[in-house]
């Protein structure tokens, strides 16, 4: 197997966007899906969507938003393609992400939002991939932070949904989480 590149969507070839598309789509609900054009913000923005490539095929796809005051990187989705799961590729996307976000400037830390399971009927496709989602969270290394009853805010035209709040900080436990949630709901959602 090649090496596993980050490369920005924008610097992909039509083919290889719309195989990246297929991923998104696949993995996200469209209730829960942006367009792709509000994730990426082209070079020097503070919204950042990439491509993991395995011998240039698409096999991942990440976005991000800086939340430049707070120092943490906002993880919007993060994918691998259905057929190459379960084999470290994930993993090793999620590293090459982080490299990728401080040779460009952005912070390694990062924090997100998990789909609670409890909230899926039990035995169904979204319930197992929202299991599936926290036990990856879980092995590389990802904390619960300490915050009760978040709802994700509906300023960006998503509706107000019951999440976990996850965050990696790869140099210590995260020290201020409720300072964090302040953060990205300020920076991110402007609330
Ligand atoms: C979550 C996701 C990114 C994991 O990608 P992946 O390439 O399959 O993950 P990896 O192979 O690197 O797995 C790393 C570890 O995560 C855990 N893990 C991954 N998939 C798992 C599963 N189905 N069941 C249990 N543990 C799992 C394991 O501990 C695994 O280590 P191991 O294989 O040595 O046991 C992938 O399943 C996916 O794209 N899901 C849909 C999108 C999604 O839910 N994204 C997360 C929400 S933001």
């Amino acid at each position: 197997m090649g090496q596993l590149r980050i490369r920005p969507l924008n610097k992909l070839s039509d083919d290889q966007f719309d195989v990246v598309q297929g991923i998104f789509e696949q993995a996200y609900p469209d209730w829960l899906r942006l367009s792709i054009d509000e994730l990426d913000g082209g070079r020097g923005s503070d919204r950042i969507a990439v491509a993991g490539l395995l011998d240039e095929v698409p096999v991942g796809f990440a976005a991000v938003r800086v939340l430049p005051r707070s120092g943490w990187s906002f993880l919007r989705y993060f994918a691998i393609t259905p057929d190459r799961r379960r084999e470290g590729l994930g993993r090793t996307m999620w590293t090459e992400l982080v490299d990728y976000l401080a040779l460009n400037v952005a912070p390694r830390r990062l924090v997100w939002e998990a789909q609670l399971p409890e909230r899926s009927q039990p035995g169904s496709p979204q319930h197992e991939a929202r299991t599936t989602a926290l036990a990856f969270y879980e092995a590389i290394g990802g904390e619960v932070l300490p915050v009760h009853d978040y709802v994700m805010p509906t300023t960006l035209g998503l509706p107000a949904e019951p999440m976990l709040l996850m965050a990696l900080d790869p140099t210590s436990p995260v020290k201020d989480p409720n300072g964090l949630v302040k953060s990205l709901l300020s920076e991110h959602y402007g609330v």
